[in-house]
C-alpha cells in the first residue's frame, strides 16, 4: 500500500468555528511502561468531542529478538495483540471520519525491516483511513481558513528540550508549511516562530507565525529507558491543537491537563 503524499480534507468546525486535532502516538502499546489507560481515554475524548486525530507512529512497542532493549522479554503482550488493541481502539474514530492519517514509527518499522510487512499500512487499510507513511503534507480547510500541515515520526536522538525543538524547527529548512509536527522524542511541546515578509497586495511588511508541535507520548518515566538514559522526565500527554476557522491562528496544549489520575511515578 503506497502512502498518500498529500492528504486533503475539509474539517467540520465546532461551535466556535474552529477544529481541533490530537496527535496520538508514541503509545508503545504492550511496553511495560505504556500508559494504556491514558492513551485509550484520549481516544475516547476525541470520539466524544469530535476531535480529529493524526496517528503519529510508535503506536505498538514491537519488542523483537533482535530489537534494541529488553522489551522482547518485558512487554505485556506480543506484537499481534498490540496491533489488535490499537486497531480496535481506533475503529470508532475511523468510522466517524475523525482519523486524518496514520503514520509509521521506528518501532513498527522493525516489522517492515524484518519481514517486509508494513503494519501501519495494514492498520490504515483495516480502518479505511489515509496512510501517511513516514510523514507528509496535509492540506486542511477550516471555516474560511486553510492550513498546510507537515509532519513525520522523526528520528532525533536529542535529549534536551532545546534539542528536541531544534530537530523539529530544522524541518523548516526544506519544508514550507504553517504547522509542523514531529513524534519520537517523547515530549509534548508547542511553540511558534515569527517572521516578517511582504504583503504584495497591500504593499507593506507583515508579521506572520509558523507553529510547531512535538506530539507527546504515554509512557511512565520511572524505571523506563528514558530514566536509564538520563533523559528529561517529560510529562506524558498528547498534543492537542486548535485551528482557527476565522483568522490564521493555531493554539496548542497537552492533553490531559492533569495526569494525576494516570500517575504511576510518571
Ligand atoms: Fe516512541
Amino acid at each position: 500500500m503506497k502512502s498518500n503524499s498529500l492528504i486533503c480534507s475539509t474539517l467540520k468546525t465546532n461551535r466556535q468555528g474552529n477544529a481541533k486535532i490530537m496527535f496520538w502516538g508514541d503509545v508503545h502499546q504492550g511496553h511495560e511502561n505504556s500508559n494504556w489507560k491514558m492513551a485509550s481515554d484520549a481516544a475516547q475524548y476525541c470520539l466524544d468531542n469530535n476531535i480529529y486525530m493524526i496517528v503519529t507512529g510508535d503506536m505498538l512497542e514491537v519488542g523483537t529478538k533482535t530489537s534494541i532493549g529488553d522489551s522482547v522479554y518485558t512487554q505485556d503482550s506480543p506484537t499481534g495483540s498490540q496491533y489488535f488493541m490499537v486497531r480496535d481502539l481506533l475503529r470508532p474514530l475511523a468510522k466517524k471520519g475523525l482519523i486524518l492519517s496514520i503514520h509509521m514509527g521506528n518501532h513498527e518499522m522493525r516489522i517492515q525491516n524484518n519481514v517486509g510487512i508494513d503494519v501501519c499500512a495494514q492498520l490504515a487499510d483495516d480502518l479505511s483511513v489515509p496512510y501517511g507513511g513516514h510523514g507528509g503534507f496535509a492540506y486542511l480547510k477550516v471555516g474560511n481558513q486553510s492550513y498546510d500541515i507537515y509532519g513525520y515520526h522523526g528520528k532525533s536522538g536529542a535529549k534536551t528540550s532545546d534539542g528536541k525543538r531544534k530537530a523539529l524547527r530544522d524541518t523548516m529548512n526544506f519544508i514550507d508549511a504553517d504547522v509542523y509536527w514531529m513524534g519520537h522524542v517523547h515530549k509534548c511541546d508547542f511553540f511558534t516562530e515569527s517572521y516578517q515578509r511582504i504583503d504584495r497586495r497591500n504593499r507593506k511588511d507583515i508579521d506572520f507565525e509558523k507553529y510547531f508541535a512535538l506530539t507527546g507520548h504515554s509512557l511512565f518515566y520511572r524505571d523506563s529507558y528514558a530514566e536509564a538514559g538520563g533523559m528529561n522526565p517529560h510529562k506524558a500527554g498528547f498534543m492537542l491543537i486548535e485551528l482557527d476557522g476565522k483568522e490564521r491562528w493555531v493554539s496548542g496544549a497537552p492533553w490531559p491537563r492533569d495526569i494525576t489520575k494516570y500517575r504511576k511515578f510518571n
